[in-house]
């Protein structure tokens, strides 16, 4: 299972990073909004700062929804780095560049899936990863973990090779519920994937163990 973070934030990746177990990043225009990245060429070089900092898949986010469109700036996003994974729309011009890249060895994340019908175009248009939005469609009581089990049916049934890559995923029972149902990959905030580490047993354990070794020493 990959765990990405979810942030265009720099200083919340290299925390990430250095926890040992990042596999790579996604951003989107909203996250790249968040931190004041605005303007092309300053979104291209934030894309190039988070290549160097993780060593896996860093998705980058096209905002043409037109197919020429997509394929320029995708192609443009693509030659920045190798670890750079095309980030399309769901819908019908970005399935086609889904095809497209697929056919140029380009990767691909398809983006803002919220049925089971969509995940099935896109893996059958060679996507790469495609993300399913868990947490907003818990957000609209709709259940967002059924989701990414009905895909993960689906996907098994046919062997599609396209990785689920559950989006959206707010907290650390949804990264738990991911991986029982067997998402190839989630991404998060931070908080999320560092709630992992917590146990009271474990601090109250730890602190036993310190205080005994103290005891002798
Ligand atoms: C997916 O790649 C999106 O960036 C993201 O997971 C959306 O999450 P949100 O619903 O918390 O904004």
């Amino acid at each position: 299972m990959k765990f990405f973070i979810d942030t265009a934030n720099l200083d919340q990746i290299r925390e990430a990073q250095a926890l040992g177990i990042l596999d790579g990043v996604t951003t989107n225009p909203s996250l790249m909004a968040k931190e004041g990245i605005t303007g092309k060429e300053n979104i291209i070089n934030h894309y190039r700062a988070i290549c160097e900092i993780v060593d896996g898949d860093v998705s980058a986010e096209v905002i043409a929804t037109d197919f020429e469109g997509m394929i320029q700036e995708g192609e443009a996003l693509a030659s920045l780095n190798p670890q750079i994974v095309v980030k399309i729309p769901m819908i019908k011009d970005g399935i086609k560049a889904c095809k497209y890249f697929s056919e140029k060895g380009i990767k691909t994340n398809v983006t803002l899936i919220f049925s089971s019908g969509q995940a099935l175009l896109a893996a059958k248009a060679g996507a790469t990863y495609m993300s399913p939005f868990v947490g907003r469609l818990d957000d609209i009581s709709t259940d967002g973990l059924g989701l990414i089990s009905e895909i993960r049916l689906i996907y098994d049934n046919y062997g599609f090779k396209t990785q689920i890559l559950a989006a959206s995923v707010r907290h650390t029972m949804h990264i738990m519920d991911c991986a029982k149902i067997g998402a190839d990959v989630i991404t998060g905030p931070l908080s999320a994937i560092e709630g992992l580490l917590k146990h009271p047993l474990t601090d109250i354990g730890l602190a036993q163990f310190l205080s005994d070794y103290k005891k002798g020493n």
